[in-house]
This record gives structure tokens, sequence and C-alpha cells, in this order.
């Protein structure tokens, strides 16, 4: 089996958590450190429940703070789908003791990064506004990183506009900067991710093994669920680490994209010319647009199903 080192970027809300607990039990990857970074709630939340899933997991991975807002817009947080918390409302306690990190994240990274001498994977599933700080701090990071997945953008339409997905429209700036850096690029955009969905029953089943992870993840995702008119609750983020660890799950195609951030109503828009006649000059970017649904359900909740409660 290929082990991957990954450094895991998130705004921790509901599907970053899920995401954090499927990475965190794939034998496929192995965590190097975790950042935060302000999105679906401020860093310090982000950062706080990043710590919190720490102690849930029994793990200590490193976990830094980053940017507290985009690049140039100001914040725009996901209460209404991740709870003033980011955790749905789920309360977890934090870690008893855990380092008062000065760190910032790009510098960690970067310093991770140079470390695994070119072996290190990054997989982002917030806005990118870490990332790219990481980048224009570090011009020669883009010899260090071995690749990129995101959980970001849409070949079709969007979910914060009708054009464009949160996370690069949360910081289409540096969203734009990390698709124009030449670093190996996946993009789990709503393409696949829409289809990435478990249904109720999907979460009471995984509640039902009795454990803590099992109530966070059913409890967490009640209120993105009753939004989805009986479509089911869509891990997005889940499908970053998923397709990082067993990208035979997923179909894609390589493609030119673009982020619009300039744009009125387009603003954040990836623009990609998969389905355009006319094409970009180069395809930077491996845009995920199939799943194996089925097997995501189940290995998701085999992944979940794993974890004992440690308290
Ligand atoms: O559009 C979905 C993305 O926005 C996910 O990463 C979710 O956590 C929110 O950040
Ligand atoms: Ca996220």
């Amino acid at each position: 089996m290929d082990k991957h080192f990954v450094w895991l970027d998130c705004d921790t809300g509901t599907d970053d958590a899920a995401a954090i607990l499927c990475a965190n039990g794939l034998p496929e990857l192995e965590i190097v450190g975790i950042s935060a970074v302000a999105g679906n709630v401020e860093l310090e939340k982000t950062y706080r429940n990043a710590l919190r899933l720490n102690r849930l997991m029994g793990t200590d991975y490193p976990v830094y703070q980053g940017a507290e807002k985009p690049w140039r817009k100001e914040l725009e947080t996901g209460y209404r789908y991740h709870g003033e918390n980011g955790l749905g409302g789920v309360e977890l306690p934090l870690p008893e003791r855990y380092p008062e990190v000065t760190e910032k994240a790009w510098d960690a990274l970067y310093r991770a990064a140079v470390r695994y001498e070119g072996a290190l994977e990054l997989i982002a599933t917030g806005p990118l506004t870490n990332v790219a700080t990481a980048l224009v701090k570090y011009p020669d990071l883009k010899k260090y990183l071995a690749r990129i997945v995101i959980m970001g953008g849409s070949a079709g339409a969007g979910n914060r506009t009708p054009a464009a997905e949160y996370n690069i429209y949360a910081d289409p700036d540096a969203a734009s900067a990390v698709f124009q850096a030449g670093i190996p690029l996946v993009m789990c955009g709503l393409d696949v991710t829409m289809k990435a969905y478990f249904m109720e029953e999907d979460l009471l089943a995984v509640k039902a093994g009795g454990t803590t992870v099992g109530r966070l993840f059913h409890d967490s995702l009640q209120a993105p669920l009753q939004t989805q008119h009986g479509t089911g609750v869509k891990l997005h983020d889940v499908v970053a680490v998923m397709y990082a660890a067993r990208p035979d799950m997923f179909d894609g195609k390589m493609a030119g994209v673009r982020v619009e951030t300039r744009g009125g109503c387009t603003n954040g828009k990836t623009v990609t010319d998969l389905y355009s006649d006319k094409k970009f000059p180069d395809k930077n970017v491996f845009v995920v647009l199939d799943i194996d649904h089925a097997r995501f359900v189940r290995e998701v909740s085999e992944l979940l199903l794993s974890y004992r409660d440690l308290e």
C-alpha cells in the first residue's frame, strides 16, 4: 500500500471534522500536521475544533493557526450549516493540555514540506488563504509539495452563489494564486461532492455504534441535512480525504481551470474548459467528477465505526 504523508488545512466545521476523522483512520494516510483557517466559523473556533478532534481521536497531531480572514474580502462564516461552534452545536472537550503554538500555519507547513523533501501532500478543505499565503511567503514551496487536493470549486453551479462554491468564494484571490501556482492540483468540487451524500439512515447507522464519534457525526450534520430537501447531507470535505487515499473510488478529467476574482455575480467561480470548445492553454487541474457512492458510504461508515470511546 502506498503511504501518503499529508497536511490537512481545514476550517473545521462539520464535514471538515468528518474528514479529519476519516484521514486519521485511513491506513493509506499519515497526518503530519493540521492547520486551521477562518471559514465556516472564526479562526479561534476552527483551531479549537481541530484540537477537540485530537482529544476525541486520542491523537496529538500538531495544530497551527493560520489566517483570521481572507486576503481581500471580509470573512463570511457558515453558521447556518455548521452552527456557531462549527460542530453543529455538539460540544466536545478541549485536550486537558495542549502546547500554546505561536508558529503560524504557513510557516509550519513550509517547514514540514522541506522536511519531507517533496513527499508531503496538502489536503485543503476550507478557504485557501493559508495555502496561498504560504506560496507567496515561500516561493520555493512549490518544489516541496507533491500535490494539493482541495475540496472546492465547481465546473457547474455554485452553493454560496449560483456561480461559486463556498471555499473558493470565501477567498477567490487566494484560490486563484493556488490554481496558478503550477503544483499538481486535484479539485474535488461540487460536481463530485454533491454525489457524496449520506441519508439520515446512513448517519443513524454510524451513531448506532454508540461512540462519541458516531454521535458527533450524526448530530453535527443535522442542520445541513435539513436543508437538502431529502437528498441527503453532502460530505464535501470527506471526498478530498477519500480521494487522496483511495482515488480508484473516483473518476475525473484534466482541465484548464481559472478562478474569477473580479466578477460581480460570478466572483469566486471556478471557470473550467471541460465542456467548452474554447480551451485554456493549459490543463492545470484534475477535476474529480464521479464517485462510487455505495463504496463511499460503506468505507466512510467503516472508518467512523472503527473508533472506540477513550474516556
Ligand atoms: O462548499 C462546501 C465547503 O464549504 C466545505 O468545505 C464546507 O466545510 C464549507 O467549508
Ligand atoms: Ca470545510
